[in-house]
């Protein structure tokens, strides 16, 4: 039986291989290049050594970042008030490949290296349950007959010396991380103190702002419909244009995020991440959609937003759910065309300026110098006099209880 296993070229997803391969599976290793900074040749060859009957290595970027990163842009997504999800925005893509890749080999299985305690588990499944629903995912995190054996680090070494599985020289480092072209994570080991600051050799993706030029850098971001297409005036392909901004978020020490979140399986994990490029066009993004949205529209996105977000975080870009929200989200975004421009500086984005053909924005209306005829100042007597109908209703009872 062939089972599709998503392969990362670590030590963990390395055991997992051999561990299906010794249990009589025939194995397709799959990477997903979600631009992670990875030598793929090399995973490759420690894909063969591990046990792969076949190996895959599929270029997701573009997918990645038009359809999932630029998504969560448009919605100016963040879980609980921080995370851009660039971890939980990756699995499904990771998952859409590997269920092509089931149907191409026939594979009738699908198998992960994320544990049985994290998120991830359960967006891989969730997506694997929408695209393909008859495929089956063996975890080896979650089956005793595994984890009674590797039980540790340390065991997996055993393990991969034993079956002639290149181990790495160098140590390992005390955190575990997750990288694809929109962010870095970093959980776990000497993180699992939320109290305790992380090294500063830690950060892989961004300068520390205190290191940043100390001359802040003008940048200019065009959009159309909501969606980053020119960086200073210079068109890109969505990967393309995500790696230029990253490269500008980077010299400038942008988009570092320490927190602690809810993770979907009930606990609390602690996570810090980089997001250099998406935290950019996120604000950017947010800018533009002041000047080109009716407040209304703004606050009914602001309130789904939340929702949105929960729906990527717990994995369940895949469903009837989302696909109702994607439709009303592009809907708000057919006037979201224009320019921002910005001022990056030691870990802080600045606003400076903004223009659009479908700015909403009347200089006429707003200005407080003259009397055009485009807003009468006496029309708000009434505006205001009858907002404060309910007002002043409630607070007539309250006074006749004595509860003023
Ligand atoms: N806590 C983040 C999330 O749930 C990051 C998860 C990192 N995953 C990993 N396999 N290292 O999206
Ligand atoms: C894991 O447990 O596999 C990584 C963390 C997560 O999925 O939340």
């Amino acid at each position: 039986e062939k089972v599709v296993l998503a392969y990362s070229g670590g030590l963990d997803t390395s055991v997992i291989l051999k561990w299906l391969d010794l249990k009589g599976y025939d194995v397709v290793a799959y990477v997903a290049d979600l631009g992670q900074r990875d030598d793929f040749k090399a995973i490759e060859e420690k894909a063969y050594k591990s046990g792969a009957k076949e190996f895959y290595v599929v270029d997701l970027k573009d997918y990645f970042v038009r359809d999932f990163v630029f998504t969560a842009i448009k919605f100016n997504a963040m879980y609980e008030g921080r995370y851009l999800m660039g971890t939980s925005l990756a699995r499904p893509v990771i998952a859409k490949g590997m269920v092509d890749i089931a149907r191409k080999t026939g594979a009738k299985y699908i198998a992960h290296g994320a544990t049985g305690k994290g998120n991830d588990q359960v967006r891989f499944e969730l997506s694997a349950a929408a695209l393909y629903p008859e495929l089956k995912a063996i975890v080896p995190w979650r089956d005793p007959e595994f984890f009674n054996v590797i039980k540790g680090r340390k065991e997996a070494m055993d393990f991969a010396r034993e079956h002639g599985i290149p181990v790495k020289a160098t140590a390992d480092k005390p955190w575990s991380s997750d990288e694809n072209l929109m962010h870095i994570s970093f959980e776990a080991g000497i993180l699992e103190d939320p109290s305790m600051r992380p090294p500063k050799d830690m950060f892989e993706l961004t300068i520390d702002p205190v290191d940043a030029p100390n001359e802040p850098e003008q940048i200019e971001i065009e959009f159309e419909k909501g969606a980053p297409v020119k960086v200073n005036g210079k068109a890109y392909s969505p990967a393309e244009l995500l790696k230029v901004v990253n490269a500008l978020g980077s010299k400038h020490g942008i988009g570092r995020v320490d927190m602690v979140e809810s993770r979907y399986v009930g606990m609390k994990s602690r996570g810090v991440y980089e997001t250099p490029g998406a935290t950019i066009l996120m604000a950017a993004h947010r800018d533009l959609e002041g000047l080109t949205l009716d407040g209304s529209l703004i606050n009914l996105k602001d309130t789904l937003m939340p929702r949105f977000s929960h729906l990527v975080y717990a994995g369940y870009w895949f469903t009837h759910e989302m696909e109702c929200l994607r439709t009303f989200l592009e809907k708000t975004q057919e006037f979201v065309t224009g320019k921002v421009r910005l001022e990056l500086y030691k870990g802080n984005v600045y606003y400076i300026g903004r223009e659009s053909e479908y700015s909403l924005y009347d200089k006429l209306v707003v200005s407080m110098d003259d009397d055009l005829g485009a807003y009468n100042q006496t029309d708000a007597t009434g505006f205001i006099k009858l907002h404060a109908l309910p007002i002043k209703a409630h607070a007539k009872r309250l006074a006749k209880f004595g509860k003023n």
